[in-house]
This record gives structure tokens, C-alpha cells and sequence, in this order.
């Protein structure tokens, strides 16, 4: 690549960071956090009970579709905490089942949201792999963390 051609490469590639980074500065308002977070449990929700219907037997077993399910499930489980900014809650949205406890225990949350992942990830690594009675197993140990966190943390 000659300078010319280097120098413009240069330029526009600081220009689309340039678009990032005040993209990202822009504070996002608590009520978007807020909307941000039932999305992202929306798709987990959307991903997790088709899995569950495998696993209870109400639709035919499909190793390759509860790997496919599990990693949107997984990237999710990682996306899911930063839609609790501080002030994101009950105060910010009409509509919302999260508990004020999320940010005066914040530690137990967080605990509780790696420990989501933690599964997660297992849960995507042991569907690859295709074994069915450690695939139902796995999805049992990140179900619990589901309710675990719902009992604690989400209005019924
Ligand atoms: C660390 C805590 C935590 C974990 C882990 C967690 N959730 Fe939730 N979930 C919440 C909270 C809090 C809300 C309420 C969000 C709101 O209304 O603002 C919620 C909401 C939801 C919703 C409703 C979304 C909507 O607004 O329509 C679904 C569905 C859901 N969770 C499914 C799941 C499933 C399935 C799992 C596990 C695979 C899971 N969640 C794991 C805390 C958690």
C-alpha cells in the first residue's frame, strides 16, 4: 500500500472509531438498561424452553438443536449484567420484575449471574457433544440457576 493510499485507510478507519467511541460514551437512559435486560431474557427465555421440551420428552431429542438453542443461551448469560446499570430499576420502568434487592445486594447478584454463566458454558460444550443423559443433566444444574436468581431477585 502506497503512503497515499495509507493515509486515507488511516483516516477512515479513525473516523469509524471516532463513531464508537461516542457511541459508547453516550450514557445510555435507565429506562433503555432497563428494556435492554427483558430483551436479553427474552431470547434466553426463547432459546432455553425448547430445550426444555427435549428434556422432558414433550418433542423428539435433538442434540444438534440444543447446541444451536444453548449458545444464544450462553452469549446471553454474558450480555445479561450490564443491562442492571445502577438506577435501571424499579424506579426507571413501569414495568419491570426486577427486585431493588438486585442493587443493595449486588455481590449475591452478580454471584448469582456467574454462576448462570458458569452453566451456560457448560451447557453449550456438553451439546456439542451429543451425549443425551449428560446434556439433560447439564440443563438441570443451569435451570437451577435460573430459579435460584428468579427466587431471590425477580418478582413473581
Ligand atoms: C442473575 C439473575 C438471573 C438469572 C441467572 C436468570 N434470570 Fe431471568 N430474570 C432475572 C430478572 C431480574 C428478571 C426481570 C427483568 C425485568 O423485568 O426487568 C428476569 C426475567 C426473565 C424473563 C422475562 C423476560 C421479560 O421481560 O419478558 C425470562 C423469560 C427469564 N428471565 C428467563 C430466564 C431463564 C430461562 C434463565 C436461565 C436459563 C434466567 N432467566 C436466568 C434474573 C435472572
Amino acid at each position: 500500500m502506497n503512503k497515499k493510499l495509507l493515509g486515507i485507510g488511516l483516516a477512515s478507519s479513525l473516523i469509524s472509531l471516532g463513531f464508537l467511541t461516542v457511541a459508547s460514551a453516550a450514557d445510555p437512559k435507565p429506562k433503555d438498561v432497563a428494556e435492554y435486560r427483558q430483551s436479553v431474557y427474552t431470547i434466553i427465555g426463547w432459546n432455553f424452553k425448547p430445550i426444555a421440551a427435549m428434556v422432558k420428552g414433550e418433542v423428539p431429542f435433538d442434540a444438534a438443536a440444543v447446541a444451536r438453542h444453548a449458545q444464544y443461551v450462553e452469549l446471553m448469560s454474558k450480555a445479561a449484567l450490564e443491562g442492571f446499570a445502577k438506577g435501571s430499576g424499579p424506579d426507571a420502568v413501569k414495568h419491570t420484575e426486577a427486585k431493588p434487592e438486585i442493587w443493595t445486594n449486588w455481590d449475591k447478584f452478580e454471584t448469582a449471574m456467574n454462576d448462570f454463566q458458569q452453566e451456560a458454558v457448560k451447557l453449550t460444550e456438553v451439546a456439542k457433544g451429543g451425549d443425551e443423559a449428560a446434556i439433560k443433566a447439564q440443563f438441570g444444574k443451569t435451570a437451577e440457576t435460573c430459579k435460584a436468581c428468579h427466587k431471590e431477585f425477580r418478582k413473581d
